[in-house]
């Protein structure tokens, strides 16, 4: 249970009140539920006070709200944090769900690149990054941390179209100077490096209040060190995030030994460019050592868990005991089109499926609980990107960044069968038998 009632007694005036059931993720619990809450809003959209629905007349009058204006959740209904999808290429949006039929590198170069080198047409661009933007938060995703394209104007667009739509973004111009197969989508390291700081600078002169850039070098096979070495000087300069692909597979790696070979690991070469940090976030990790492992937690740079796409493009199995256990931040990603849906939903059923494929390789396996990866799907994401002072559950001073479900809506894909036996599950405090899925 969420302790109640906590208060913020600084904020500006209440605009909305709500009551009924929240359910969050906390730093010590991976689920807590709070059964006819009362949370506040303020005017400028901040969480001023949670408490229990009990103390409406009491909070009322300290807050100076009227009682009436309190809008009542329905039994079946409740908030949860906004999913934070945090590694998520919107570029690829356009075929996903087709073409997973080759491993990593030659789906990049048969598949990939030929399409992200279309977005170079501000209107193709415009109308994908509009569908991915709307679909992703109609999915529950309030904060993604998107990859665009080399394409400095397409990558601003797509982050006018998420502050357009409301939706909290990291967004990413990608950085490459090296393709061999496509050999038209790249950049010089000189032009990668000038067009970043355009990004950057355009991105952040508009002032969106929910956009922010993130430097990008595509991964380590794309780029060579002198441009590694100035993104890393850029992002230092400016304190920015930094997002990139590490160990998804290991043919991957082993191309990064022999393209750098003076370097001690794959992490290492983003280590020695100043490309790790308690900003950057990398994708996959599946074939990390313990060492490597231990520079993460070192450096306080964060992994994003791609299950769908690691089994889409049989590129490994990521044990996120192991991450976790060494004490490495984890949110969970998407990676469309690697992955083949933009649903954070998909994220938390596909992480829990290879986490039971680890438990049938070894019955002695720490299986993830449903409960911890919904942790991993919001607060954990929103550490992640190192956005958790803004969002991620329901504290006061937070953002109030939520999803409003009703598991009974109609037309919905739920249904909710009121049983007096079967498991213990509960909602809004009735116990009810789990949700059965229409087909
Ligand atoms: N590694 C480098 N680029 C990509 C990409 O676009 N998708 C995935 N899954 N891995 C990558
Ligand atoms: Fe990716």
């Amino acid at each position: 249970m969420i302790s109640a009632p906590f208060s913020n007694e600084s904020a500006a005036g209440i605009a909305h009140v709500y009551r009924g059931t929240f359910v969050h993720a906390t730093y010590h619990t991976a689920v807590e539920i709070l059964e006819d809450g009362l949370l506040g809003v303020d005017t400028e959209g901040k969480i001023a006070f949670i408490g229990s629905g009990k103390e409406v007349d009491r909070l009322s009058q300290k807050w100076g709200f009227e009682a009436f204006a309190v809008t009542q959740l329905g039994q079946h209904e409740f908030f949860m944090p906004g999913m934070v999808d945090t590694h998520i290429h919107a570029s690829q949006y356009s075929y996903a769900g087709t073409a997973l039929d080759m491993p990593l590198l030659q789906w990049l170069n048969m598949y990939t690149f030929p399409v992200e080198a279309c977005y170079k047409d501000l209107e193709f661009a415009r109308n994908v990054y509009t569908h991915v933007v709307k679909r992703t938060l109609r999915n529950g995703t309030t904060t993604a941390c998107y990859f665009a394209t080399i394409h400095t104007d397409a990558s601003l667009l797509l982050g006018q179209i998420a502050n357009d739509f409301g939706q909290r973004a990291l967004v990413g111009k990608v950085c490459m100077d090296t393709n061999n197969f496509i050999p038209h989508y790249k950049e010089t390291p000189e032009e990668s490096e000038g067009e970043t700081n355009r990004f950057i600078g355009e991105l952040l002169k508009k002032k969106y209040p929910l956009v922010r850039p993130v430097v990008t070098p595509r991964f380590a096979p794309s780029c060579s060190a002198t441009l590694l070495g100035h993104l890393g000087e850029i992002a230092q300069n400016n304190d920015l995030h930094i997002q990139s692909h590490i160990s998804e597979t290991k043919e991957e790696v082993s191309l990064v030994k022999e393209l750098f070979p003076d370097y001690d690991s794959y992490t290492d070469v983003y280590h020695r460019h100043n490309l790790l940090t308690d900003k950057t976030v990398m994708a996959h990790g599946c074939h990390l050592t313990d060492g490597e492992l231990k520079l993460f937690r070192e450096t306080g740079a964060s992994i994003a868990h791609c299950p769908n796409s690691n089994i889409s493009l049989c590129s490994g199995m990521l044990d996120v005991r192991r991450v976790l256990n060494h004490k490495v931040k984890l949110g969970l990603g998407t990676d469309v089109a690697g992955g083949y849906s933009p649903s954070m939903l998909d994220a938390v059923r596909r992480t829990l499926d290879t986490s039971k494929a680890l438990t049938i390789q070894d019955t002695q396996y720490h299986t993830l609980t449903f409960e911890e990866v919904f942790r991993l799907a919001t607060l954990g994401g929103s550490q992640a990107l190192s956005l958790d002072e803004n969002t991620g559950n329901f504290e006061v001073g937070k953002d109030f960044d939520a999803l409003r479900v009703n598991t009974d809506a109609a037309g919905g894909p739920i249904d909710l069968i009121n049983h007096g036996e079967g498991p213990k599950v509960y909602v809004a405090g009735k116990r009810v038998v789990p949700f059965v899925e229409r087909p």
